[in-house]
C-alpha cells in the first residue's frame, strides 16, 4: 500500500493530538510516511510539533517523518490527505462571538445564533485559503474538513469549488450516539442511525440496532424522558457537555418524536438558555483556561526534558471518527456516516442547494447521500428559515453586501428582532475589522 503525506491544517489546534493518534491506531488500514503540521501560527505549530514527535516516540513510531510549516507550498505539496481544523481569530475571537450576543439577550454561542454567524465570516476566507492551496500544491488529495462554523464553510465551498474532494464532517452525532449508548447500555456499535437536518441543527428519524433487529429510538426516547442523561467517559467532569445533554430530555419532553441534536437548545429554548448562562464567563474562557493551557503546559514540559508521562489528553470519538472516514475513502469500505453535503435531493421536499447533515456512505468516489423520507413541517419551517438566513450571509461575504448581512442576521432562528440584530452585526463589525470583508 502507497505511504501517505498528511497535512493537518491548523495544526496547532488542540485536537491535533487525537487526530494523530487515531491515525496511529489505524495505521495498518492508513499508512503514512510524513505528517506535516500546518498553521500560521508558528508559536502553536512548535508547541504541537514537540507534542507530536512525543507521541510518535511513544507509540514507537520512527518511521514517520514530522515537520512544521508556515509556508503554503511547502506544507501541501504533493499531499495526499489533508485534515482541516482552523479556527481563524482563535479563541478571542471565539469569546467575542459569545459575550457580544449576550450582552443584547441573545444566544452567544461558538457555532449557533449570531456568534456563530461571526465565526462564518471569519471562517469562510481561511478555508477558501486552504482550498486554493490544496487546488495548487495537490490538486489529487482530499480535504476532510472539521473547521467551524460547517454549514457556512460548505455553502462557501460549495459556491467556489463545485464537485471538490472535500468532505465536511461533525462529531456532534457520533458524541451523542455514544452519550446515549453509555447512560442507556446499548452497543453503538451494533447502530443504523438514520437522521437529518443543517449541521448543529438536526433530528434522529430512526436508530436500527443491528443485533436487537428493532428501531430503538422510540425506547430511548422513553427513557430521555424517564431519566436526563449524564456525560459519557469522554466527556467525564464538563459541566457545559452536562447540561447539554441533560437538555436534551427538555427537547424530547416538548417534541417526544424525534432524538435531537442537542445544539437545538439555542433555536428552540434561546430564553432559557440566555437566562442561565454567565455573560463573563463563557465557553470560550473555559476552553482557553482548559485544553488550550493543557496544550501550552504539555509543550513546556517537553521543552524543559519532562517527558515522562507528560501527554494527557482524551478526545473520545472525535479523532476517530475522521480517520474511520479517511480509511473508508482510502480503502473503499463504504461505510456509512454522517456528513455535511449539498442536498441533491437526499431531503426530498427541501431545496437541493440546502447544505445539509445526512447519512452517507463514504467509499474511493466519495460521499454517496441516502435517499431519505419527506420531512414534516415542523422541521421544514424552521429547516428552511435558517437555510436561508445562512444563504445570505455567505452572499453577504461574497458580495460584500451590509444589507444582506443584516437580512441574514435576523433571520437567525435565536434571533427575533430586527432593532436586537442591528446592534449585534454592528458591534461585530468593529470587532471583526481585521477578519471580515467591508461590508458595503
Ligand atoms: P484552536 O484555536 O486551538 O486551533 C486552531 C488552529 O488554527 C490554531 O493553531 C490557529 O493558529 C490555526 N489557524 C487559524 N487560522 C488559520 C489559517 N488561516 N491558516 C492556518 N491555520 C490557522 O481551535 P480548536 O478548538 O482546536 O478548534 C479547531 C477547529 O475545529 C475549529 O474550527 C473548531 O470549531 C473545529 N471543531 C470542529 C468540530 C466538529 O465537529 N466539526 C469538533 C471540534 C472542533
Ligand atoms: C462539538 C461540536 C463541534 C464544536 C465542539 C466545541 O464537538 O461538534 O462542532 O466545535 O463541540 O467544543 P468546545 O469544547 O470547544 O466547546
Ligand atoms: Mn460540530
Amino acid at each position: 500500500m502507497k505511504k501517505l503525506k498528511i497535512v493537518i491544517a491548523g495544526g496547532g489546534s488542540t485536537y491535533t493530538p487525537g487526530i494523530i493518534s487515531a491515525l496511529l491506531s489505524h495505521i495498518d488500514r492508513f499508512p503514512m510516511e510524513e505528517i506535516r503540521l500546518y498553521d500560521n501560527d508558528s508559536k502553536r505549530n512548535e508547541d504541537m510539533q514537540l507534542i507530536i514527535e512525543q507521541l510518535l516516540k511513544e507509540q514507537n513510531h520512527p518511521e514517520i517523518k514530522l515537520i512544521a510549516e508556515e509556508n503554503p507550498k511547502a506544507a501541501f505539496v504533493g499531499a495526499d490527505f489533508i485534515f482541516s481544523q482552523i479556527r481563524v481569530g482563535g479563541l478571542e475571537m471565539r469569546e467575542q462571538d459569545e459575550k457580544i450576543p449576550l450582552k443584547y439577550g441573545l444566544v452567544g454561542q461558538e457555532t449557533c445564533g449570531l456568534g456563530g454567524f461571526a465565526y462564518g465570516l471569519r471562517s469562510i476566507k481561511g478555508i477558501l485559503e486552504i482550498v486554493s492551496y490544496v487546488q495548487e500544491y495537490a490538486p489529487n488529495a482530499w480535504i476532510l474538513n472539521y473547521t467551524n462554523p460547517e454549514t457556512l464553510v460548505g455553502e462557501a465551498i460549495r459556491r467556489v469549488y463545485p464537485g471538490i474532494k472535500m468532505i465536511n464532517v461533525c462529531d456532534m452525532t457520533i458524541s451523542i450516539e455514544e452519550t446515549i449508548a453509555e447512560n442507556y447500555h446499548y452497543d453503538r456499535k451494533n447502530w443504523v442511525p438514520t437522521y437529518f437536518g443543517l449541521n448543529h441543527y438536526g433530528w434522529y428519524t430512526e436508530i436500527y440496532d443491528k443485533s436487537l433487529q428493532r428501531d430503538v429510538m422510540p425506547e430511548i426516547i422513553n427513557k430521555m424522558r424517564e431519566k436526563t442523561m449524564g456525560v459519557a467517559e469522554f466527556n467525564e467532569g464538563d459541566q457545559t457537555w452536562a447540561e447539554a445533554f441533560k437538555m436534551m430530555s427538555t427537547i424530547v419532553e416538548y417534541f417526544p418524536d424525534y432524538i435531537p441534536n442537542n445544539y437545538l437548545e439555542y433555536y428552540l429554548f434561546p430564553d432559557l438558555v440566555v437566562e442561565k448562562t454567565n455573560k463573563d464567563y463563557t465557553r470560550a474562557n473555559m476552553v482557553m483556561e482548559g485544553r488550550e493551557k493543557n496544550t501550552k503546559e504539555m509543550a513546556r514540559k517537553i521543552r524543559a526534558g519532562e517527558t515522562e508521562n507528560v501527554l494527557n489528553f482524551n478526545f473520545g470519538e472525535h479523532g476517530n471518527y475522521i480517520v474511520d472516514i479517511a480509511t473508508s475513502l482510502l480503502n473503499d469500505e463504504h461505510r456509512r456516516f454522517m456528513v455535511i453535503t449539498p442536498n441533491r435531493g437526499s431531503i426530498p421536499n427541501l431545496r437541493e442547494d440546502a447544505v445539509v447533515e445526512v447519512p452517507a456512505y463514504i467509499g474511493a468516489t466519495g460521499v454517496e447521500p441516502i435517499a431519505l423520507d419527506s420531512i414534516n413541517d415542523f422541521h421544514k419551517g424552521l429547516m428552511e428559515a435558517q437555510v436561508a438566513a445562512e444563504k445570505l450571509l455567505v452572499d453577504a461575504y461574497f458580495e460584500q453586501s451590509y444589507q444582506k448581512a443584516l437580512q441574514a442576521f435576523t433571520l437567525n432562528q435565536s434571533v427575533n428582532s430586527a432593532y436586537v440584530a442591528k446592534q449585534v452585526l454592528d458591534e461585530m463589525i468593529e470587532v471583526n475589522k481585521e477578519y471580515w470583508p467591508q461590508l458595503n
